[in-house]
């Protein structure tokens, strides 16, 4: 697909479309429904994925119009990517995921926020934001003491930044259980920043409480780390009904962005199984790249990095690049 596509044409006539590529565009927003009447009737491309709409200069007949198609987006100019790393079970990788996700997303030029919803404050430390740092934490956020702006610290890491969390997030499951639209309470300040990012990453508690369903609710996809062991087949089905529940109740935009398989050691029968258990039900969600098990990656969190910063030779490093550019190209 092209990263802009031409449309000259008069206000009812579209006679030709090309690529091209523009610097300054002016926007008149009283065509925007014609043009999108005509991309509808005579484009190839469906007007479902073309952003933004010009019309870069015009006299009584002719007119010609600018569609960007999304793979062209621009930091400043989009509406980020929110992904959730989601799964009940406890240790599974879903922080160390999520921190160097967003990590090789900063370093591929995408603007990146990663949010820590877990109050044990693993993926804010991850990427060296200590508690005692942040006055306040995504805990104000979700309460309402604070704007989305408030709370995001810059990491001194590419394109990253974090809001942060701490052990007060641990009352606000409680809290936001008595409060209005509870499961909103992340979505709405999300809102917000989404022209400021293009990828908003948000690292879930081990359970499949108000946090987890808060994230679920502000985010566009999901990402299931897990490990092959067989336990781990059980509690995919409930997060996969959580999903389900999720997009049916409070956001029908979301879906499952992909199956991750962490800590992987490729010699373990077991592991071997379980991976073909998976590719039978979920073949075209597991990722192409496994994470395998890896001392380094470990490691990184007691120095406040993420992997690419601490050992950028490490297999973790690159399997984590792979998985962020698979991400890229599925949502
Ligand atoms: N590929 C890997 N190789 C080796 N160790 C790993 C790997 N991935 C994660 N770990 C380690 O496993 C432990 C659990 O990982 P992590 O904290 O990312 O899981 P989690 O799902 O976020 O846990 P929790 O459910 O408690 O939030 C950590 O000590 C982490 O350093
Ligand atoms: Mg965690």
């Amino acid at each position: 697909m092209p990263d802009f596509v031409l449309f000259l044409g008069s206000t009812w006539n579209i006679i030709g479309k090309s690529r091209f590529f523009h610097d300054m565009f002016y926007v008149e927003h009283s065509v925007y429904a014609i043009f999108m009447f005509h991309v509808e009737l005579f484009c190839e491309i469906p007007y479902a994925e073309l952003d933004l709409y010009f019309i870069s200069c015009y006299n009584d007949d002719i007119r010609i119009f600018i569609a960007k198609t999304q793979k062209s987006r621009k930091a400043g100019e989009i509406l980020a990517k929110i992904i959730a790393f989601a799964n009940q079970k406890g240790g599974v990788g879903k922080t160390t995921s999520a921190i160097n996700i967003a990590s090789a997303l900063g370093i591929a030029g995408k603007c990146t926020l990663l949010i820590d919803l877990d109050p044990q404050g693993n993926a804010s430390s991850g990427v060296g934001v200590r508690k005692s740092t942040a006055k306040q934490t995504v805990y104000d956020l979700l309460i309402g003491r604070c704007q989305a702006d408030d709370v995001i610290m810059k990491t001194e890491y590419k394109n990253l930044s974090v809001i942060p969390s701490g052990m007060d997030l641990a009352a606000a499951e409680l809290e936001l259980a008595d409060m209005e639209n509870r499961h909103n309470r992340l979505r709405e300040p999300i809102q917000k920043i989404v022209d400021d990012y293009d990828y908003i990453i948000i690292d879930c508690p081990p359970s499949l409480g108000m946090m987890t369903i808060n994230a679920l609710s502000a985010a566009n996809g999901v990402v299931v780390p897990m490990q092959c062991e067989y336990f781990s087949l059980e509690g995919l089905s409930q997060i996969m009904m959580t999903v389900k529940q999720v997009k049916k109740h409070y956001n029908p935009t979301l879906s499952l962005t992909g199956i991750l398989i962490t800590m992987y050691n490729g010699r373990l029968n077991l592991s071997i199984q379980v991976l073909e258990e998976l590719k039978k039900h979920y073949a075209d969600k597991l990722f192409s790249t496994n994470i395998t098990r890896s001392v380094r990656l470990s490691e990184a969190p007691s120095y406040g990095a993420p992997i690419h910063y601490y050992d950028k030779y490490a297999k973790g490093a690159e399997d984590y690049s792979k998985i962020a550019a698979e991400i890229m190209e599925r949502i």
